[in-house]
């Protein structure tokens, strides 16, 4: 667990972060957002102790940071930085073998761990020898990922990390990122100033403005119990989007009329209705789901905005 105690920092007597307090549990994805220069990165970087608080704490697993020495400290951290990071003179192979080789892991052992990586990662052998600028900046931040996911640390801390990849990829990435084993034992804590990004993989999401965090909570709360104007405002664009992705098959289940269950269909409970929706349109077997499926979510969200 991640704890962040009224922490601040200012750049020339200008606050970037301003007193923010908030905790990342172990298992969850926690995603900061928020518009540029609100502060994300500087949040970030503190917590790997890249930048140094002018004053609060953080704790990682009840110890304080500042009590370790940074290099240490950084041992059980993966880090994503903003443009991916990789140092420019070192090929692939090297770039991902930077931590392996601090942990003086065997030739092998590397090797093995990098091509588990790559796999996972979508990204094919033939990258390994080639230097980072020979790579799309989709493929380098993929390559960026890799290497802070390669020592299975306890904390990963990842800055825009699907920022330069276009949507389509971008959908895809997400959905396989959300699944990865690797994450399960691990707290997450990603930056994005993409709304359906935080919304896709935030289980949990602190809204930041001008260096405050704004509201904290699940998507869900976010949309349905805003603490105030800004949050609404900010989600108003995307918003009945937004509703369609988090509500799930077991949610409006109960203001279903069809006959039809998710199963038949290959959904299970926890597939949203935005997916299924998706799915449906393009089933030849779809009779008369799709319509039911719109009218149920309606009927549900009624119910949801007080
Ligand atoms: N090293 C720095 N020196 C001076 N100002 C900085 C520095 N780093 C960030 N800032 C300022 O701090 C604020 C927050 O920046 P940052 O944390 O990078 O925002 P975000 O990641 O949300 O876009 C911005 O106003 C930015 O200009
Ligand atoms: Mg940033």
């Amino acid at each position: 667990m991640i704890t962040v105690e009224s922490v601040s920092k200012n750049f020339n007597g200008k606050p970037a972060v301003d007193h923010i307090s908030f905790q990342a549990h172990d298992q969850e994805i926690l995603v900061l957002l928020g518009t540029s220069g609100c502060g994300k990165t500087t949040t970030l970087k503190m917590i790997n102790r890249l930048i140094e608080a002018d004053s609060g704490d953080i704790l990682i697993d009840g110890k304080n940071i500042g009590d370790q020495k940074a290099e240490e400290l950084r041992m059980g951290i993966g880090f994503v930085m903003q443009h991916s990071g990789l140092f420019p003179h070192y090929t692939i192979k090297q770039n991902i073998a930077v931590v392996p080789g601090l942990l003086k892991w065997d030739k092998k052992k590397t090797e093995n761990r990098t091509e588990e990586l790559l796999h996972k990662l979508h990204l094919s052998e033939d990258v390994l020898s080639r230097f980072p600028d020979e790579l799309s900046g989709g493929q380098q931040q993929r390559v960026g990922i890799a290497r802070a996911l390669i020592a299975n640390t306890p904390v990963l801390l990842m800055d825009e990390p699907f920022g330069a990849l276009d949507n389509i990829t971008k959908a895809d990435i997400h959905s396989e990122f959300k699944s990865l084993e690797e994450l399960k034992n691990k707290t997450t804590i990603l930056v994005t100033h993409d709304v359906q990004e935080a919304f896709e993989l935030g289980h949990r999401i602190c809204l930041m403005d001008k260096g405050k965090i704004i509201q904290t909570g699940t998507p869900k709360e976010m949309l349905y119990r805003p603490q105030n104007n800004f949050v609404s405002d900010f989600f108003a664009e995307n918003r009945l989007l937004l509703e369609y992705k988090i509500a799930t098959l077991k949610e409006v289940g109960p203001f279903l009329n069809s006959e039809n269950t998710p199963g038949e269909f290959g959904f299970t409970e926890n597939t949203s209705v935005w997916n299924a929706l998706q799915k449906l349109s393009s089933d030849h077997r779809n009779t008369g789901y799709y319509e039911d499926l719109i009218k149920a979510f309606n009927e549900y969200r009624k119910l949801q905005i007080v």
